[in-house]
């Protein structure tokens, strides 16, 4: 249930909104989040779908959820994409799966004998990934110039220009073991 309180809405939870943001609101972003970059939102992300897009409204200068969705959907591109930025889950770490590394080191070890290896990273978010793939790569090879390209891709383009930067704060790199944090930072 959600209460309109004289310009400040309540919802089911007893937060405060800014902004007016209906079931049916919510069942339009899931919609064109789902058609438009096949991001597939549970049912009991509203409240984060709400405090990720409230900046979108704000910025766009505008009143509600629905005249936002109204404004989207007339079609401005650069609003697209920061909705499909705002609507990403970016969580990441250097080695964050650390047992797929070795299996990649495994896999590569026995195409040692191919001209180059392509390794595609699809979802790299800001970056750690792909650089956790090189060093993997340097590990297996025993050298700084693998033959190995890797492309690093993701749907959000604030992270691959994170990732394109490769500058990282201290703190991402505490669970790092010694020896690498040597070997390559
Ligand atoms: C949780 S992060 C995972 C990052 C990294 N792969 C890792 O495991 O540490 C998920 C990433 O997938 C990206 N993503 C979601 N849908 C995508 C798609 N269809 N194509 C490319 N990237 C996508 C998001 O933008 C986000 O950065």
């Amino acid at each position: 249930m959600e209460l309109i309180l004289g310009g400040i809405e309540e919802n089911s939870d007893n937060r405060t909104r800014e902004y007016t943001f209906t079931q049916a609101d919510f069942d339009r972003i899931r919609k064109l989040i789902y058609q438009h970059a096949g991001i597939s939102l549970s049912t009991g992300k509203k409240n984060m779908v709400y405090s990720r897009l409230a900046r979108r409204v704000r910025a766009s200068g505008l009143n509600s959820f629905h005249e936002y969705l109204n404004f989207l959907e007339r079609g401005n591109p650069e609003e697209w994409e920061a909705f499909t930025n705002a609507l990403t889950t970016n969580l990441t770490a250097f080695f964050r799966e650390q047992h797929h590394f070795p299996i990649l080191e495994k896999h590569v070890e026995n195409r040692k004998n191919q001209k180059k290896i392509q390794l595609w990273c699809s979802a790299s978010s800001t970056g750690e990934e792909a650089y956790s793939m090189a060093m993997a790569m340097v590990q297996a090879f025993k050298t700084f110039t693998p033959p190995v390209h890797i492309l690093a891709t993701d749907l959000d383009t604030n992270v691959l220009a994170k990732a394109q930067l490769g500058v990282y704060p201290l703190d991402k790199l505490e669970k790092l073991p010694k020896e690498k944090l040597k070997q390559f930072l």
